[in-house]
């Protein structure tokens, strides 16, 4: 690994799963700074939160939607003059993983990263940058953070496929002749806007709204690094530019709270306490997250800037203009 971490903007950027929750604030922030983007998802981007998502993206001048599959469409136009590329296209969640979903796992995290990976080489396109996951570490020994080159054993078919993929990408950055240089990201726990209807913060927040339960898997004493989305947005643009060859850094300040202790966050938030159904822990769920941050102060020079009561109040904001929750409007609906 070498040092001195420089944030330069890359010129053309490509950014795969666009149209979701990192990969919309990740095009907004790029755009912001001048980068010209290329987005690409297999959504509909005038459909759903894919739309909502893309508002402010689709209308910029620098930005061009590319709708296609990364499993098994043609990628070469998409990569074309990308300096950097920032694959965050994926299936993601830890449960479905489990169930029948499972080669859609298999082949949008695992053979959809190979697909690209292949073609940034063959265009020569000099950094990729993978969202991988804190799902990849599996269970960590008490009062231990995940760093870096710890084991990684995940416990979910979710986290195997993440896992894959970023070993994969490594594989490829440390051929001798490699021309892709490949930084994976171990994102912790992202919230904020925009964050998925699946994730817990968002779930909690609409059941203090609502005064419908939260459905909660397992007693509240697991614990999360929950990281806010613009704190992985930098990580992440710090990450195109960054000195390295193959490396993993994980995103994540290196605090864990319980599912307890956030739900008394979200209630002070919201000024509603959350309303909770509780079923037994599901199996893939780990008990604890907890980022070793070191490296990324290292490599990237970066450090998360956001807490947990503020990102989630940032959040609590954003969903209130929205949209209806359970059937009573939040106040300021500025949004269909
Ligand atoms: N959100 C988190 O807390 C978190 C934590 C760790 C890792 N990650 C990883 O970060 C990335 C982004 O997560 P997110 O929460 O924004 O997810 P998301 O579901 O909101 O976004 C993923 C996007 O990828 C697109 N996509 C999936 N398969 C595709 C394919 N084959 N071709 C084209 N597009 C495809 C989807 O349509 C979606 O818009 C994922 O790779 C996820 O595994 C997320």
């Amino acid at each position: 690994m070498e040092s001195a971490p420089q944030h330069v903007a890359p010129g053309h950027a490509l950014v795969t799963g666009v149209a979701g929750f990192v990969g919309s604030h990740l095009a907004d922030a790029l755009l912001r700074q001048g980068t010209r983007v290329v987005g690409l998802d297999r959504c509909p981007p005038d459909r759903g939160s894919a739309a909502a998502n893309l508002r402010s993206s689709l209308g910029h001048p620098a930005f061009d939607y590319v709708r296609a599959d990364l499993r098994d469409e043609d990628l070469a136009p998409a990569v074309a003059g990308a300096e950097v590329v920032f694959h965050l296209a994926g299936q993601p969640g830890v449960r479905p993983s489990w169930g029948e979903t499972f080669p859609d796992y298999l082949a949008c995290n695992v053979l959809a990263t190979q697909r690209l990976m292949v073609e940034c080489e063959r265009q020569g396109v000099p950094r990729l940058v993978l969202a991988s996951s804190s799902s990849v570490y599996g269970r960590i020994a008490e009062g231990l953070g995940c760093r870096e080159d710890a084991p990684a054993r995940p416990l979910s078919p979710y986290g195997v496929t993440k896992l894959a993929a970023e070993q994969l990408c490594l594989a490829f950055a440390q051929r001798p002749a490699a021309g892709t240089s490949v930084i994976a990201l171990r994102y912790f726990t992202v919230y904020g806007p925009r964050q998925r209807p699946d994730m817990l913060i968002d779930r909690a927040l609409r059941a203090a709204l609502s005064g419908m339960p939260l459905h909660l898997y397992g007693d509240g004493s697991a614990r999360r690094d929950f990281t806010y989305v613009d704190d992985v947005v930098a990580a992440t643009l710090a990450a195109a530019a960054a000195p390295a060859r193959a490396e993993v850094v994980n995103v994540g300040g290196g605090r864990s709270v319980s599912v307890a202790e956030l739900l008394e966050i979200v209630g002070r938030v919201a000024g509603a306490a959350v309303p909770t159904r509780v079923s037994p822990a599901q199996p893939g769920d780990v008990e604890a997250t907890l980022a070793d941050p070191r490296k990324a102060g290292e490599l990237l020079g970066w450090k998360p800037q956001v807490d947990l009561s503020t990102g989630v109040a940032r959040q609590l904001e954003w969903l209130a203009r929205r949209a209806p929750v359970g059937g009573t409007r939040v106040v300021g609906g500025d949004r269909p």
